[in-house]
């Protein structure tokens, strides 16, 4: 049964269009993923309206398979830790392809991972491969990855406008976030992001972006 309502749209002057994307764009150039966090504490309600922004991303069939979780507790920011830094001990030390390294050189990443206690709060956003109808039954959902791709990517973008920094880490593999934050097994851990305020001696590696003749065809 459809259910359709007015679309609430505010259209905005094409002049003012051109304006409003190279402002935007300015803003979204500044974004840069931080490693080094200070030790100060979020403004009350903050994570919650970031949270609700990404929430407004699109999904496959609309089902939002998304979860975001909070961490704030020091004693659980701990374990993810310690949990994290045994995965990219392995991984830096065994698992990592030498190319994989050397791609990641430039970035100066190890295994030590002190943002994950340094940060005032970790979201860690799980991806629902499916859900449940009322009855209980099992419920398939489509597009899972895409669609939570985009609400991190709107995260991502909420966070930055507010005045906060990010990292999007993604230690490998990721199931101990599932047992630590006892998550249920339709759930998958997708990403996890530090999220605060930079430490005042801050630096970000030096790199580039591709210009848009690279990344922008015209056909
Ligand atoms: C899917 C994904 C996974 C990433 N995983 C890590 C990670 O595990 N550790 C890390 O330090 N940075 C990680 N990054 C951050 C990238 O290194 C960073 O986005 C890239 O170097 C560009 O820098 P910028 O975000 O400052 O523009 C990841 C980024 C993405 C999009």
């Amino acid at each position: 049964m459809e259910d359709h309502i007015p679309l609430d749209f505010q259209p905005i002057p094409p002049e003012e269009s051109l304006a409003r994307a190279e402002a935007f764009y300015a803003q979204m150039a500044r974004r840069r993923s931080v490693r080094f966090f200070a030790d100060r504490p979020l403004p009350e309600g903050l994570l919650e309206q970031i949270v609700a922004t990404a929430g407004t991303a699109p999904s496959g069939a609309n089902q939002q398979p998304w979860t975001f979780v909070a961490v704030r507790s020091p004693d659980l920011k701990r374990q993810i830790r310690a949990a994290a830094e045994e995965e990219e001990r392995a991984f830096y030390s065994q698992r990592a392809p030498e190319s994989w390294l050397s791609d990641l050189a430039p970035l100066g990443t190890g295994w030590e991972k002190p943002f994950l206690d340094a940060a005032p709060a970790l979201l860690v956003i799980f991806r629902q491969r499916h859900g449940y109808d009322a009855d209980g039954t099992l419920h398939k959902h489509y597009y899972t990855l895409e669609s939570v791709g985009i609400a991190v990517g709107m995260l991502i973008a909420a966070i930055h406008n507010a005045g906060l920094v990010s990292l999007t880490h993604t230690p490998s593999p990721m199931e101990f976030l599932e047992r630590i934050l006892e998550r249920p097994t339709s759930e998958k851990a997708f990403l996890l992001m530090p999220v605060g305020y930079p430490a005042e001696d801050a630096t970000v590696p030096n790199i580039t972006r591709k210009p848009l003749d690279e990344i922008l065809i015209w056909r």
